[in-house]
């Protein structure tokens, strides 16, 4: 075994504001309440900075600006709207290293993915819509479709300014004004990005930032003067706002929870499988909506697969998240670590066998080792909750007609993922899987020209793609 001198990534290139204030109407602005909370570093627990928690009086502010600013945001032909969102795509491009490491100390994950996956997604998503502004005729919406009015949006923290960027992109292109809130454990990147947008001259009230807790974006999602609401998180709080949106006229949008199968065949590449479904739960944490994080392995090929995989996994790296070598950064929030250990001991109670890499925790900050749980029955609640951890549950299988059934046997249908070297194999199962995303010998691959979505309670709608424009547009 090689072993890896530190490279730790700088943060000099990040400037954190001791405080910050909200953004309503292009300027930086007290909360009218008296509450703030401190933002951490999860792999630390260092405090980063103070954020205002938005009371219903900023959230209506924030709101009424975003109505003012429709008017004339709205009336800009489309290919006006474009030049700002192009604008912004390219100086997130220009500042993705700042953003990066932002990201990075605010929630936790590792420099190398922030990055490599969530900064050059984000561009890119900004970069598509932007080019939709100016052929939202061509879209199948009709010859002129129209923006909705204020779009309120909640977003959660696993992957904060890409889901910002899935969010603002096409609303604003559609032309839409919007009022987000971001998680509260991570609002920092949102933070800047409100800073991006003055930086591109975008016009006042075009985006509103309100941070707070879930009382913030109760407040957001319930105002009478908002059109269309966005949300991303938990099935628990989904329901919710789809119980208090039901009977307005608003517009809903709601991408929730998953419980997503990897399947593995007998006749699959078995090495490249074994990277897939590392990728597929130990991304991020575990920290992913679609994450691979029921394995079923067809019962020929079971001990090969877990013992290759068990070899995979004793080479990972858990540790300082700005190192550019880390591969398992630190769990977003000591609730979020209550969690995942109180499921992952369930499942040590239900009878399956839980299984680590010999992995060094460090002493501060929230930590959570990769864990493989065998011998899973259907019946265990780490078959069929959502653990948002870097935890694994594997379950065998025979026959494909069983696979499927196996993988649909969830109330969600976020993701699925499909190993074989059959063609005629992946388009059968695809055909018969209930999940809005199904991954062919890959996973947890995204692209903005691709749609995004769930079926049952992993919610409705689609973000991403020609469908994503169709949530910010009264068709
Ligand atoms: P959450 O659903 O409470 O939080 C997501 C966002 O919703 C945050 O911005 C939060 O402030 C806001 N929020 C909370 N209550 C609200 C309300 N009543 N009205 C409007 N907005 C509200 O999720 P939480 O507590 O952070 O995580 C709990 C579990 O949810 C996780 O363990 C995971 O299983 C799941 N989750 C799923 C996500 C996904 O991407 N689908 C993302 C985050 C969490
Ligand atoms: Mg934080």
């Amino acid at each position: 075994m090689f072993e890896y001198a530190p490279a730790p990534e700088s943060r000099e290139i990040v400037d954190i504001k001791p405080s910050y204030g909200l953004f309503i109407g292009g300027e930086w602005v007290d909360s009218l309440g008296e509450d703030h909370h401190k933002t951490i570093n999860p792999a630390s627990e260092e405090v980063l900075a103070e954020v205002a928690w938005a009371t219903e009086a900023d959230v209506d502010r924030a709101v009424q600006a975003a109505r003012k600013a429709f008017a004339t945001w709205s009336a800009l032909p489309g290919s006006e709207r474009a030049k700002y969102i192009f604008r912004i795509a390219r100086i997130i491009q220009e500042r993705s290293r700042e953003l990066a490491v932002l990201e990075t100390l605010d929630n936790g994950k590792p420099i190398r993915e922030s990055r490599d996956v969530d900064l050059p997604l984000v561009a890119a998503h900004f970069f598509y819509y932007a080019g939709w502004a100016d052929k939202l005729g061509y879209a199948g919406f009709g010859a002129d479709p129209r923006p909705l009015g204020v779009a309120g949006q909640v977003i959660p923290w696993n992957f904060p300014l890409l889901m910002l960027a899935w969010k603002i992109a096409p609303a604003l292109a559609c032309g839409n004004t919007v009022v987000l809130k971001p998680a509260e454990t991570t609002p920092l990147t949102a933070l800047a990005f409100a800073e991006i947008c003055r930086q591109a001259d975008l016009p006042p009230g075009v985006v509103n930032i309100v941070t707070g807790a879930g009382e913030t974006g109760a407040a957001l999602v319930n105002h009478p003067g908002v059109d269309k609401v966005a949300f991303t998180g938990s099935t628990e709080v989904g329901r919710m706002i789809a119980r208090s949106v039901a009977g307005t006229r608003k517009k809903l949008t709601l991408e929730l929870g998953g419980k997503a199968a990897n399947i593995v065949f007998e006749d699959a590449a078995l090495d490249q499988a074994v990277e897939g479904i590392v990728n597929g739960i130990f991304f991020n944490q575990g920290h992913v909506c679609c994450a691979g994080s029921r394995l079923l392995v067809q019962e020929s090929v079971a001990d090969e697969v877990l013992d290759a995989l068990k070899r995979r996994l004793s080479t990972l790296r858990l540790g300082d998240p700005m190192d550019k070598n880390t591969d398992i950064g630190a769990i977003n929030s000591a609730a979020q670590l209550a969690k995942i250990r109180e499921l992952s001991e369930a499942g040590v109670s239900e009878g399956a066998e839980r299984w680590s890499p010999a992995c060094p925790i460090p002493d501060r900050g929230f930590w959570f080792p990769p864990t493989v749980f065998t011998g899973v029955a259907q019946s265990h609640r780490i078959a069929r909750e959502e653990i948002f951890g870097p935890v694994l549950s594997v379950l065998t299988f025979r026959t494909p007609a069983e696979a499927v059934e196996k993988a649909n046997n969830t109330p969600y249908g976020l993701s699925a993922g499909v190993w074989t070297e059959k063609g005629s194999r992946i388009l059968w199962m695809a055909d018969r899987l209930r999940a809005g995303v199904v991954w062919a010998n890959t996973f947890n691959r995204f692209d903005p020209t691709s749609p995004f979505g769930g079926f049952k309670e992993s919610g409705y709608g689609r973000e991403g793609g020609r469908h994503g424009l169709e949530a910010y547009l009264a068709v």
